[in-house]
């Protein structure tokens, strides 16, 4: 996925992994963001892993939900 493992946790606050968030969108139909963040609770805390213009963290974080979300609904 976009060079990195499953097992990443993209959601640091949530800790939800890339395998977490294909599970919410191969096998429970998530379809946005907002469907991701009820699924999987990722982004609900501090919100910056979201997309990067909502990241106002200090160290940027390197892949996000959005991301994901449109590198596999491509398929
Ligand atoms: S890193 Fe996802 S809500 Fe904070």
């Amino acid at each position: 996925m976009l060079g990195f493992d499953d097992n990443y946790e993209v959601c640091n606050c949530k800790k939800v992994t890339i395998s977490h968030l294909k599970d919410a969108i191969y096998n429970k139909n998530a379809q946005n963001l907002s469907d991701i963040q009820e699924l999987t609770t990722a982004g609900t805390e501090c919100r910056h892993c979201i997309f990067p213009e909502g990241d106002f963290g200090k160290i940027k974080k390197k892949i996000y939900c959005k991301d994901i979300l449109k590198e596999l609904k491509k398929d």
